[in-house]
């Protein structure tokens, strides 16, 4: 058998964003509130009753008037995939109606009609931070089993609608990051100081049972359907190679494999229960679940990956700062402006990892370098950004990608985060950008919303173009 040493042919190039950061339009159509209406600080700050006017999730980057314009760009670019995410509050304004939105629905059918325009392959997130604010008032989110049943019905709708247009589907963004952020990723209201870990674990369980129930369906709609799941993948080193610092990084990575172990292989793993039996945590596991879980088990994993961390059991702990969660800081590593650190080496350690825990192919969804960008004028007179560090950052990202293949690791397709400027997840700012176009917005909302091309744009053009031939190792 060949192993691949360079990406291979059918590789989909392309990039990713979601719903809540880029549509805008929060009210359009039908539309209801979703869990990001009411965060206009993103994680960083208070929450808020309504919508307030500095949330600038609100308009986005005003992509629903705007995906024309938009998606021309991203095949200006070559495009073979574009990953982004329907927002449920579209589908189902509340979460819990028994028929879904129409014009919701029809909005989708143009943004896949323009895609099919250019060859672009759609990649969906059914779920991405973006949770009906209903659901979360009602009945505080995931934790809530009736959660199941919304979810299958919302998802179904989307296999029904769209299953011959789009193949490859992810259930829920970042699915470990509950753990941390339980509102955003989890829609429950609880503030998190004072949810117990039993309702969390709880809610988890319910999200792992709605993500394998979805596959059953997909695969039900259609056989050709390809379910993932998707983690917020982060390597964790330990700090010294003191064992119990390997042992205290081993934890680490454990609560993040939980995720990828019971969607692939069908069950929870012995780690995993004993972690809950000495938490003293029972949860409300029914046989049809264990079944649900066994059978359906996910067609590829799918991941984001921005940065590495430590853990010790022995040292001073220095907080490093990071993608939803942290760790402690690696001496060794730079950091970005917002303090995650650059460890390309870390995305051929974690696909390897991947790939020889769950041996099915894999698809990287996520991975960027978020900083501030200055417009300039450019040698044409139109105006640009001079962003060699993104260029550097995926450069080094993607050599690391091709080292990893020819280790023989399987992997699908690389979509970059925020491939246009769009609201940050964490910090809700504009000015953390992560694109190939730069959009003219700023974080007090000022701005004309015009698009320009960074010179990142033409070096992943010529990326595509080569299929990675183009990268400097
Ligand atoms: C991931 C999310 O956590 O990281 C995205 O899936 C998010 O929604 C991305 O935007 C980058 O994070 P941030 O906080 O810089 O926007």
């Amino acid at each position: 058998m060949n192993t691949p040493t360079t990406f291979p042919d059918n590789f989909l190039w392309g990039g990713a964003l979601a719903a809540n950061q880029y549509e805008g339009a929060y009210d359009a159509d039908g539309k209801g509130l979703s869990v990001q209406d009411v965060m206009p600080q993103g994680i960083v700050g208070p929450r808020t009753e309504a919508p307030t006017p500095d949330n600038l999730k609100l308009v986005g980057i005003d992509f629903y008037h705007r995906y024309k314009e938009d998606i021309a760009l991203l095949a200006e670019m070559g495009f073979k995939v574009f990953r982004f995410s329907i927002a449920w509050s579209r589908i189902f304004p509340n979460g819990d109606e028994t028929e879904p939105n129409e014009a919701g629905l029809a909005f989708y059918d143009r943004v896949l009609d323009e895609l099919e325009k250019y060859g672009i392959e759609p990649l969906v997130t059914i779920s991405h931070y973006e949770t009906p604010l209903h659901l979360t008032k009602t009945y505080n989110g995931w934790a809530d089993r009736r959660m199941i049943g919304f979810f299958e019905r919302y998802a179904r709708t989307l296999f029904e609608r769209y299953g011959k247009r789009v193949k490859y589907w992810l259930t829920f963004n970042e699915i470990n990051s509950v753990l941390h952020e339980p509102f955003m990723s989890g829609g429950i209201n609880t503030p998190k100081e004072e949810l117990s870990e039993q309702d969390l674990y709880q809610a988890i369980h319910h999200e792992l049972v709605a993500s394998a129930s979805a596959t059953r369906i997909a695969h039900e709609v259609s056989p050709e359907l390809q379910v993932g799941c998707m983690i917020l993948a982060i390597p964790f080193y330990p700090l010294t190679p003191d064992p119990r610092d390997v042992w205290a990084a081993k934890q680490a990575e454990r609560d993040n494999y939980t995720f990828g172990d019971v969607h692939v292989r069908g069950a929870y793993p012995g780690y995993f229960l004993r972690k809950l039996r000495d938490k003293g945590i029972e949860l409300d596991i029914t046989e049809a679940d264990r079944r649900t879980l066994a059978e359906h088990t996910v067609d590829f994993v799918s991941f984001s990956y921005y940065m590495s961390s430590c853990e010790t059991a022995t040292q001073q702990r220095e907080a490093s700062g990071g993608n939803l969660m942290g760790g402690v800081v690696n001496p060794t590593l730079e950091v970005s402006q917002w303090g995650w650190a650059i460890d390309p080496r870390g995305l051929r350690t974690i696909l390897n990892d991947y790939w020889d825990r769950w041996g099915k192919p894999l698809f990287i969804v996520e991975n960027g370098l978020g900083a501030r960008d200055e417009l300039v004028t450019g040698p044409d007179g139109t105006p640009t950004v001079a962003d060699d560090y993104r260029i550097d950052y995926m450069n080094d990202h993607l050599v690391q990608v091709r080292e990893a293949i020819a280790d023989g690791v399987q992997v699908i397709g690389y979509t970059s985060w925020g491939c246009i400027d769009c609201v940050s997840a964490s910090t809700a700012q504009m000015s953390k950008r992560y694109g190939f176009i730069y959009v003219d917005r700023n974080d007090d909302g000022t701005g004309t919303l015009e698009r320009y091309r960074k010179q990142s744009f033409g070096w992943y053009r010529d990326v595509i173009a080569s299929n990675g031939a183009s990268l400097k190792a």
